[in-house]
Order: structure tokens, then C-alpha cells, then sequence
């Protein structure tokens, strides 16, 4: 390790090119702290190579496992196998990078540092088989603007994960966009058979997104790929400055609970890749009220029945959804593919609908039938004289034993001889 604190594409050995690097990070670095640096600068190019700056001062130090630019005050600990988060991260930090490592677990304060990370705005913990979130992971970063925890198995978010672990009235967090896409655990510990343990993971993400208002500040929040199945009912309700909400890619049947009617500001909402059936009123009244919303309904399963009426009549008429055109029936099969737009009213009725493979099932079962009732049938007419004389045997055994009754019968009912046979008896 050269007693620089940077790391980066080297320089040859060249001297001139080296003095001239030299000159241009002192000129850039000098330029940073004002200005806010672009995404632009992470390209290697912008790391300076600094191989000949004389003794860093101890701000300056680098974790092992990283490359650090305090010019694009950027420090990337890019798949590692870190198993947590370095201790003696730069002050400077503004991006931090901890993709593709193994750290299982976020304790609390994981980035809490003396003096604190006050300039970390953008935290990428992506790809990190990250399975646990403890309350008040993230505390202590007083900047931090934007969060990637994608492609993490989170099993355990704590309901305090973005705000502080024990204040009972959490400070709002400074978090404008949280990106959660693909966080779902492997599926043998999602599904326990109960209806509760297949939504156990909604209800836990819902929970750490309400945590008491803390993220009232948040303006994007992508939660794709996650295979939810519903959306808990107050799931946005303490999200009320969310501009951009991504549910791509999910398996949600209907909206029915939820209620988007706070998010005011809300301007894209992606619900494409699901498995939505039909809209109803109350959802479509509550996007018409947003004035800037944008919606997205791309690919999926329509039910064309009666149904589908209202939610035809309003995507004829409206502005909110761009990608209408595309929108097609799935059900039933007589209007598969058909474009909703193209739709007539009168089209759109409730019919028992039997999918086709069960509508051949059935006229199968029918003619099974109808083969065993003839086949009976033939049998009965086949042995018509054996069957006569049997009834005959019957009736006459019937009718020796109901003589015995009748007779017994019309003895007991009779007082008088009812009064002599048990007069006779005694
Ligand atoms: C975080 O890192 C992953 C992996 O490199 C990348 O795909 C993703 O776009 C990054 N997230 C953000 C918000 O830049
Ligand atoms: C949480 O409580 C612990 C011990 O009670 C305390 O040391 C810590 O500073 C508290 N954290 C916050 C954010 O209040
Ligand atoms: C299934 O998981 C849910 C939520 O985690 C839990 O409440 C329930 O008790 C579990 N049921 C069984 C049978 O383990
Ligand atoms: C959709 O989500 C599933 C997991 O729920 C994931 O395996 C798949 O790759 C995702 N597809 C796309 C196109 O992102
Ligand atoms: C909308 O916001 C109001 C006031 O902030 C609150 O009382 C109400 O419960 C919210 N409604 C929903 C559906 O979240
Ligand atoms: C839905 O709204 C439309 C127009 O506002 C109305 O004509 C229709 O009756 C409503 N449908 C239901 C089921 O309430
Ligand atoms: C819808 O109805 C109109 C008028 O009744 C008719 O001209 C049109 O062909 C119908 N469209 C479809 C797709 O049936």
C-alpha cells in the first residue's frame, strides 16, 4: 500500500503524466467540497491517480477492502466477501459502494462513526445476502439521501430499520428515495401453509415503512420483484410525499384496500407485471383526484366480464394511463387478446365462465353418464320376466305379512277386544 489513501488505475510510472495527475486532483479536489459532484465523476477517469501526493493526512485513510476518491468523495467496497462494514470509512464519503459482499447482518449504528459520516448521501448495499436489518441500522447518517438494499434476502427488517432504534416519536429520516426491489426471502421460509406466514413478509415491510412517520420525507420508493400478493391497507398512508412508487413485477390481484387518495404529490405508478384483474371506482375516482399521476398497467391478467365495465368506460376517457393502448383481456377465452380500449359495453357480460379444459371435462362426464343410465336401462328391459316374478314373490310376501298385521292391528284398536284380550291375560 503506497501511502496514498487512493487507489485507482495507475500511472505507468510515468512522471509527467503522474505530476500532471497530481495537479489536476489537488485543482479538483479543491474545486469538490463547494459543489455538489455529479454521478458523472464516479467513472474511473475520475479517480485521481495520486501517486506522488506527500503524507495524507489521517483523514485521508483507506479500508483495505476498498478504493477510495476523496476528490469524487467516493469509496467502493465492490464484492469483497466483507462480512461488515469497515470501520475507518473516510470522513469525506458521499457515495459509498458495499455491493456483492456477505454481510448477513446490519447492526445497529452500523455506520454510526466519531466524527459521524455527515456528507454519506448515497448507500448502495446491494447483493450483500444481507438477512437481518436491526432497528437503527441506519442512524447517525444525518445526509443520507438515497438507500439500495436490492437483492438482499430480507428475512428480518426490523419494524425500526430507518429510524432511530429507541426514540418513541422517531426524528424523521432524511431519506428521499429507498430502492427495496427483490428483497424478498427464499421461498421455504416465506410459506408456512397459513394465509399469515404468505404475507408475513408485506406486513413486515409495510411496518418498517411506517415507522411513525420517520420516512415522511420519501420521494421514491421501488419495492419490484418482491412477489406481494396484496398491499396492507395503510401501507402508504405515512408516505405522503412520495412522487415515484414502483410495484413492477409483483404478484398483486387487486387494489381493493388501498387507498392512494394522500399521495398528493404522486407522479409515476408502476403496477406492470402483476396479476390485476380488474380496477374498480373507488380506485380509478382516487387517480383521477391526483393532478400529476401517471399510471402503468402493462401486462396484466384482464378479466373481460361485466366486471370490467366501469374500468373500460374510464380508460376510454382518460389521461392517467399512457401505456392503454396495450392493455388486453386474459379471461375468458372468447376475448383473449382483445385490446381493452376496442371494447363495447355490450361485450362485457358475466356468463358462467368455465375455462375450456373443464367445459370438455364436463361434456365428457355427460356422455359417461348417459352410457351407464342406457346400459342399465337395457339390462332392466333384458330381464323384464325374471324381474316381473320377483315383484310378484314380493308383493305376495307383502301382502301374507301386512294381512298379519292388519289383522293384529284392527284387534288393538278395537277397545272391546282390546279391554278382552287383556282381561284374558290377567
Ligand atoms: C447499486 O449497485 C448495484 C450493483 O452494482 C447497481 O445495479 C444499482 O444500480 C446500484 N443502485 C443505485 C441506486 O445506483
Ligand atoms: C438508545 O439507547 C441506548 C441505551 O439506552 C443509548 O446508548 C443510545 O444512545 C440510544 N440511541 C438513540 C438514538 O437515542
Ligand atoms: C406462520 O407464520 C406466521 C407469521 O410469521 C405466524 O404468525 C404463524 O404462527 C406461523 N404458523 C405456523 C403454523 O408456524
Ligand atoms: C420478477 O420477480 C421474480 C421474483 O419475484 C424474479 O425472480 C424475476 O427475475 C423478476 N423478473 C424481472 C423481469 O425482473
Ligand atoms: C390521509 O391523511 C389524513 C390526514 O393526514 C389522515 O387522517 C387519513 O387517515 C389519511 N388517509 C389515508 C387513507 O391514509
Ligand atoms: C362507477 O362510476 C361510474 C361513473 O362515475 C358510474 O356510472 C358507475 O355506476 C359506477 N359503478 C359502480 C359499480 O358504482
Ligand atoms: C361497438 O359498437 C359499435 C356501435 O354499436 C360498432 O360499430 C362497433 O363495431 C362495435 N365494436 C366492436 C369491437 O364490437
Amino acid at each position: 500500500m503506497p501511502g496514498a489513501g487512493s487507489r485507482g488505475p495507475g500511472v505507468d510510472g510515468r512522471l509527467r503524466l503522474a505530476r500532471l495527475a497530481l495537479v489536476l486532483s489537488v485543482w479538483v479536489s479543491a474545486w469538490a467540497p463547494g459543489s455538489s459532484a455529479p454521478s458523472s465523476s464516479l467513472s474511473p477517469a475520475a479517480f485521481p491517480a495520486s501517486a506522488g501526493s506527500a503524507q495524507p493526512p489521517p483523514a485521508d485513510r483507506c479500508p483495505a477492502a476498498c478504493e477510495c476518491s476523496e476528490a469524487a468523495r467516493t469509496v467502493k467496497c465492490v464484492n469483497r466477501d466483507l462480512q461488515e462494514v469497515p470501520a475507518d470509512l473516510p470522513p469525506y464519503v458521499r457515495n459509498l459502494f458495499l455491493t456483492g459482499n456477505q454481510m448477513t447482518v446490519l447492526p445497529a449504528g452500523a455506520f454510526a462513526r466519531q466524527p459521524p459520516l455527515a456528507d454519506l448521501a448515497a448507500l448502495n448495499l446491494s447483493g450483500n445476502h444481507l438477512e437481518e436489518v436491526s432497528a437503527g441500522a441506519f442512524e447517525h447518517l444525518p445526509g443520507l439521501r438515497q438507500l439500495d438494499l436490492s437483492h438482499n434476502p430480507l428475512s428480518r427488517l426490523s419494524p425500526f430499520a430507518f429510524s432511530d432504534s429507541n426514540a418513541s416519536i422517531p426524528a424523521p429520516s432524511p431519506l428521499a428515495e429507498l430502492i427495496l426491489n427483490h428483497v424478498l426471502p427464499p421461498e421455504e421460509q416465506r410459506d408456512n401453509g397459513t394465509f399469515e406466514g404468505m404475507v408475513a413478509f408485506e406486513s413486515m415491510v409495510a411496518a418498517a415503512l411506517r415507522s411513525g412517520f420517520a420516512l415522511q420525507g420519501l420521494q421514491r420508493l421501488e419495492l419490484a420483484s418482491n412477489h406481494f400478493l396484496y398491499l396492507p391497507r395503510d401501507f402508504l398512508a405515512q408516505l405522503p410525499g412520495l412522487r415515484h412508487l414502483d410495484l413492477r413485477n409483483n404478484s398483486l390481484v387487486s387494489l381493493n384496500y388501498v387507498s392512494f387518495r394522500n399521495l398528493t404529490q404522486l407522479q409515476s405508478l408502476h403496477l406492470e407485471d402483476n396479476a390485476l384483474k380488474v380496477l374498480h371506482n373507488s380506485t380509478l375516482a382516487e387517480w383521477q383526484g391526483l393532478a400529476q399521476v401517471r399510471v402503468f398497467l402493462d401486462n396484466n391478467p384482464w378479466v373481460c366480464d361485466c366486471y370490467m365495465a366501469d374500468m373500460v368506460a374510464w380508460l376510454k376517457e382518460t389521461e392517467v394511463v399512457p401505456d392503454k393502448a396495450r392493455l388486453t383481456c386474459a379471461f375468458p377465452e372468447k376475448m383473449r387478446k382483445r385490446a381493452l380500449l376496442n371494447l363495447n359495453i355490450s361485450d362485457l357480460n358475466c356468463d358462467p365462465i368455465l375455462p375450456p379444459s373443464l367445459q370438455t371435462s364436463y361434456v365428457f362426464l355427460g356422455i359417461v353418464l348417459a352410457l351407464i343410465g342406457a346400459i342399465f336401462l337395457l339390462v332392466l328391459y333384458l330381464n323384464r320376466k325374471g324381474i316381473k316374478k320377483w315383484m310378484h314373490n314380493i308383493r305376495d310376501a307383502c301382502r301374507d305379512h301386512m294381512e298379519g298385521y292388519h289383522y293384529r292391528y284392527e284387534i288393538n284398536a278395537d277397545p272391546r277386544l282390546t279391554n278382552l284380550s287383556s282381561n284374558s291375560d290377567v
